[in-house]
């Protein structure tokens, strides 16, 4: 990523928007290394409530990385800290290809001075600088909805989470018949094998994950992730990882192409997943047999899964319910960089005229053909190409949810797509269809 120092914005006497007294003299610049970042504790607990004593010394640390990466912005008035927004620097995979990823948080402004604007303008010094720093996405989770479609994020995707009885996964059923084995042949989808001793299955280099694995565990994640061609998971920077992995009643196997983290939940009625990623047959039943070892104390398990994760298929009965918890938005931050950075599936050829509407990033706005063929795409400039068709019309919003997999029909029900006709619908869903996930919070 380029860094570039974000400028400092001083407010205009009009106001940026909005009802209560206009906005004025309000100053919104990074936070840097001598503000007092008790004030920025203070606003976080009066928008998301207490930080808990076990929690703080992680919170500091989080805060003053993030203040040295110059990713939290402070919106100041006459000096006071009112308002602050930051984001995490991560990557973002869509269809098994990495990007960066600004993911936003921490969006929040002292109770006394919400309704006049500083949201507003903390959110537009916000995505500009993720901008200028040239990431091609940023993706957020929602509290509230309406102040970030103003600048083009679109709900996108969920986090799925599934609770299966433990005594389900005691007993998972063998693969279907003979002959069908993975490619590669570390165990085969039996459930047999021969891994390491005294680990169940045959899942190539099981074993117990320690603080010191934040670099392997986002490399197996990143593998498992393009393997499974998955749309819209995130990584994030190795070290963030540690705090968490040192946790001692956290709970982190990692595999050469899987990882399981979890703890106990409900004193110990239920085990609750935070992650579970496994690239192979051999390595998804060594994880969820791992889980199912606990079924003697823990009732249930609760996890935070891909949508399609296998689980569904492996258990004798229909006992894994699975549903949406949280929805996620996205914004297209730098269009043609995000269809190049993003995979496609393979067999898809397509070539359709867009039409970009986006007047809070309007280097994206414009004639576009987008080209998809042997798993890239590319979006090159057509404001001058001779064409009858009608091209397809998008916003920002229309965008960002065609981007994560809504099918097209649907967004043209939702006033977010226009033009083009059924054919380019299909080919448009053959390219970006999916059910776009993540699996962490932020
Ligand atoms: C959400 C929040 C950051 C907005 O900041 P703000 O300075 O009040 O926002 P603005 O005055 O610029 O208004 C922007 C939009 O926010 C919404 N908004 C304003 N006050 C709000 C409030 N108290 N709660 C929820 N949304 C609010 C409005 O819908 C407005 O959009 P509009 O154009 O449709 O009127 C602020 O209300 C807040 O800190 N809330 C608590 C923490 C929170 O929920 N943060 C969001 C985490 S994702």
């Amino acid at each position: 990523m380029c860094r570039t120092s974000t400028p400092t914005t001083t407010c205009p006497t009009t106001s940026w928007k909005s009802s209560g007294e206009p906005l004025t003299g309000i100053q919104i610049r990074p936070l840097g290394p001598g503000d007092d970042i008790d004030a920025e504790l203070d606003l976080r607990r009066r928008a998301f409530g207490p930080v808990g004593a076990a929690h703080l010394a992680a919170w500091h640390a989080s805060v003053r990385h993030s203040i040295d990466q110059g990713a939290i912005l402070g919106a100041f008035d006459d000096g006071r800290l009112i308002g602050s927004a930051r984001y995490h620097v991560m990557r973002q995979w869509w269809h098994g290809r990495a990007m960066p990823m600004a993911g936003v948080a921490g969006v929040k402004v002292a109770p006394e001075h919400r309704g006049r604007g500083v949201g507003t303008a903390m959110m537009a010094a916000l995505l500009a600088d993720v901008a200028d720093r040239g990431y091609p996405v940023s993706a957020l989770y929602p509290a509230t909805v309406p102040l970030y479609r103003t600048f083009g994020w679109e709900i996108a995707g969920g986090t799925y989470q599934a609770v299966v009885p433990s005594r389900s996964l005691a007993a998972l059923i063998p693969a279907d018949a003979a002959g069908i084995t993975e490619r590669g042949g570390s165990g085969g989808g039996t459930g047999g094998g021969s891994g390491e001793r005294g680990w169940p299955g045959g899942a190539a280099g099981l074993r117990r994950a320690t603080a010191d694995d934040g670099p392997a565990i986002v490399a197996v994640k990143g593998r498992v992730h393009e393997a499974l061609r998955h749309c819209g998971p995130n990584t994030r920077e190795p070290q963030e990882l540690r705090d968490w992995l040192d946790k001692p009643d956290h709970f982190c196997y990692l595999a050469a192409d899987g990882f399981l983290s979890y703890r106990w939940a409900k004193g110990t009625e239920e085990v609750a997943v935070d992650e579970l990623l496994a690239a192979s047959a051999a390595t998804a039943r060594a994880l969820w047999q791992i889980l199912a070892s606990h079924a003697s104390m823990a009732g249930q398990v609760r996890a935070c899964l891909p949508p399609d994760d296998t689980v569904q298929w492996l258990t004798r009965e229909s006992d894994v319910q699975l549903r949406r918890t949280n929805a996620w938005m996205l914004r297209i931050v730098d269009a043609p960089a995000a269809i190049a950075a993003r995979g496609f599936p393979a067999g898809v050829t397509l070539s359709v005229l867009v039409e970009i509407a986006d007047p809070v990033r309007p280097a994206n706005s414009g004639r576009w053909r987008l080209e998809v063929a042997g798993g890239g795409g590319s979006l090159r400039r057509a404001d001058t190409e001779a064409t009858v068709v009608d091209p397809v019309r998008l916003g920002a919003r229309g965008l960002a949810a065609l981007f994560a997999g809504a099918p097209a029909g649907a967004l043209r029900l939702a006033g977010l797509l226009a033009g083009g006709d059924c054919g380019t619908d299909d080919g448009l869903d053959a390219a970006f269809g999916a059910a776009a996930f993540l699996l962490d919070t932020w």
